[in-house]
């Protein structure tokens, strides 16, 4: 298939916002990652994502639309905890899994009776959803367990041939995907952490007496079979093997200062034996950095055929360091020490 680069112009936005509504697949930029887009409301549309991707079919995807008003077209009822969510955080890297109306096909939600949605603050992505007059349904523009994309080249590399077309919009500012909270109990939970931390969900629900939970298996560092009884990530896409880089990966966690020199000498004895090592390092106040510079840095050693990444540990007691661990635990596939 041919798959069309489209820059940012008014006439390439129109022609993106037929395709969607015609049922095929245009991949587009959001503050978050790129995302791949279907029209939600179309269950043929979205399964050639799935196929696309090779991406299990039961992950649901992400409703994205372009007003809060669109909300209550998706669920029943609109909540006092999803209105006070939505009033600090949409538009912007918010997910709400909220129940689902009827009309939504299974294929969207994969097959559960939710439906995760967010209001993007890109104004590429929310004119592409105004334009085609739907809900797009877009899980990040990626082969399946690849480094999420944070450019259109990284959309290019994975999806060129297999979709129909890109916008090619500017780098991502976040850098990791949309934090994901359930808001369908009693007490919000947080099911993926983002850029949006805990404390700012909390400062958000505490005037109307809501505490914000976490999935009990964000907090298991270690590789689990899923299998195990105590191990059920709410969120389906948890459970995958995800953000891989070829390279076998290594984190270092401990004081900054002992993890440095451990990632020297790591470093220098693996050169030694003729490997290419590729090396990521954040001081302990960059984890907004580290968040929108990971994924990157995972496919610049990708291209640059590395043999071994080391990765210092960020502090996951720091909000936004907790959801770059997140990833970074399941890119290095939990393979951590401790200096
Ligand atoms: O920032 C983002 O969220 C990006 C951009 C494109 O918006 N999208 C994204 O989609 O990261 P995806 O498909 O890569 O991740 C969606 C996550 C998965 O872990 C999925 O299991 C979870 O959200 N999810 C979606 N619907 C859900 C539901 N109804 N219940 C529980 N988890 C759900
Ligand atoms: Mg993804």
């Amino acid at each position: 298939m041919e798959t069309k680069l489209l820059e940012i112009t008014t006439e390439n936005m129109e022609q993106a916002a037929r395709m969607i509504a015609d049922g095929k697949l245009v991949a587009f930029p959001t503050e978050t990652v790129y995302g791949l887009g279907a029209d939600a409301m179309n269950g043929e549309a979205v399964g050639k994502v799935y196929a696309a991707k090779g991406r299990p079919s039961d992950n649901p995807m992400i409703v994205h639309i372009a007003d809060k008003k669109d909300l209550a077209r998706l669920t029943p009822v609109v909540t006092e905890v999803m209105k006070a969510l939505m009033e600090a955080f949409w538009p912007g890297p918010l997910t709400m899994i909220v129940n689902k109306l009827p009309g939504i096909p299974d294929a969207t939600t994969g097959g559960l009776d939710t439906v995760g949605i967010r209001m993007p603050s890109d104004e590429t992505a929310r004119a592409l959803i105004r334009q085609s007059g739907c809900p797009i349904a877009a899980p990040s523009a990626n082969i399946s367990g690849r480094p999420s994309p944070t450019t259109a080249q990284h959309v290019v590399t994975d999806l060129a041939g297999k979709i129909d077309a890109i916008l090619m919009g500017d780098e991502c500012q976040v850098g990791i995907e949309s934090t994901v909270v359930d808001v369908t109990g009693e007490n919000p939970m947080i099911l993926r952490p983002g850029i949006i931390t805990r404390g700012e969900l909390e400062n958000a629900v505490v005037k109307i007496g809501k505490k914000v939970e976490l999935d009990p298996a964000l907090l298991v560092n270690r590789p689990r079979d899923v299998s195990e009884p105590d191990f059920k990530p709410k969120a389906p896409g948890m459970k995958y093997k995800h953000y891989a880089p070829k390279a076998e990966m290594l984190i270092i966690s401990g004081e900054i200062a002992k993890v440095k020199t451990e990632i020297d000498r790591l470093k220098s004895e693996n050169e030694a034996k003729g490997k290419k090592v590729g090396v990521i390092l954040f001081e302990k106040d960059q984890s907004r950095e580290a968040a929108h510079d990971f994924f990157a840095r995972l496919r610049e050693f990708d291209e640059q055929k590395a043999d071994l990444i080391l990765a210092g540990a960020l502090d996951p007691n720091d909000g936004v360091g907790f959801a770059v661990m997140n990833r970074m635990l399941k890119s290095a596939g939990y393979h951590i020490i401790n200096v």
